[in-house]
């Protein structure tokens, strides 16, 4: 039975409530005024259809030649998937972390075209059901966000480490989150949640 505070909407809540803290950057409010737009019912000038495997099913999206998967998955998706969030749209804090073929990589410097013929899996994903995956709820346990921002990419980035090695080290975990910069210092409880997920990978979590 799934406890209330591991809920996948309580942890998303953490999670995606951020925006209205207000820490966003120049580029993500430019973005937001440009991207966010209601979608066109006719293909515009430039644009195509890329399919796309996302979280395992097919999704047809409309964009640009020139649209990156991090903008694809947030604007161009139906419905939007805006847990991966846009914070500095340079590939410097990794909070636009998702998988490609079950490696780690910045949705914002990924172009979407680039991304067919791969599975990209997104925060969303990860829960099964209303069940969290054992790193979502290592990070409810242990508190190990603040604003939230860089969580879909930190939890990203950990996912990918354990399921490759649930017996990750504290150091190896480090380095496989040294693409991902938490802004609010939550450093110590965010690994504190890594090594217990890996623990409970290691006893047979669902991921
Ligand atoms: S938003 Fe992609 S690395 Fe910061
Ligand atoms: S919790 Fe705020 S940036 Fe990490």
């Amino acid at each position: 039975m799934s406890d209330s505070r591991h809920s996948r909407r309580a942890f998303l809540k953490g999670a995606g409530g951020v925006a209205a803290g207000g820490i966003v950057g120049p580029s993500a409010l430019a973005s937001s005024a440009t991207e966010s737009t209601t979608r066109a019912p006719k293909r515009l000038a430039g644009e195509l259809d890329v399919e796309l495997s996302i979280n395992g099913a097919k999704q047809k999206v409309r964009c640009q030649p020139r649209t990156t998967l991090l903008n694809a998955l947030r604007n161009h998706c139906d419905p939007p998937l805006t847990g991966t969030k846009l914070v500095c749209d340079h590939g410097s804090c990794g909070a636009c972390t998702v998988l490609v073929d079950d490696e780690p990589a910045c949705s914002c410097l990924l172009l979407a075209v680039d991304a067919r013929g791969k599975e990209v899996r997104t925060v969303e994903g990860l829960a099964n059901e209303d069940e969290l995956s054992p790193v979502q709820a290592a990070f409810v346990e242990h508190d190990a966000l603040m604003c939230g921002f860089c969580t879909p990419g930190f939890v990203m980035s950990i996912t990918a480490c354990l399921e490759k090695n649930p017996g990750a080290s504290l150091p190896e975990i480090k380095s496989a989150c040294a693409g991902n910069t938490c802004r609010c210092g939550t450093y110590p409880h965010i690994f504190d949640a890594a090594v217990a997920a890996g623990g409970r990978m290691r006893k047979g979590g669902s991921k």
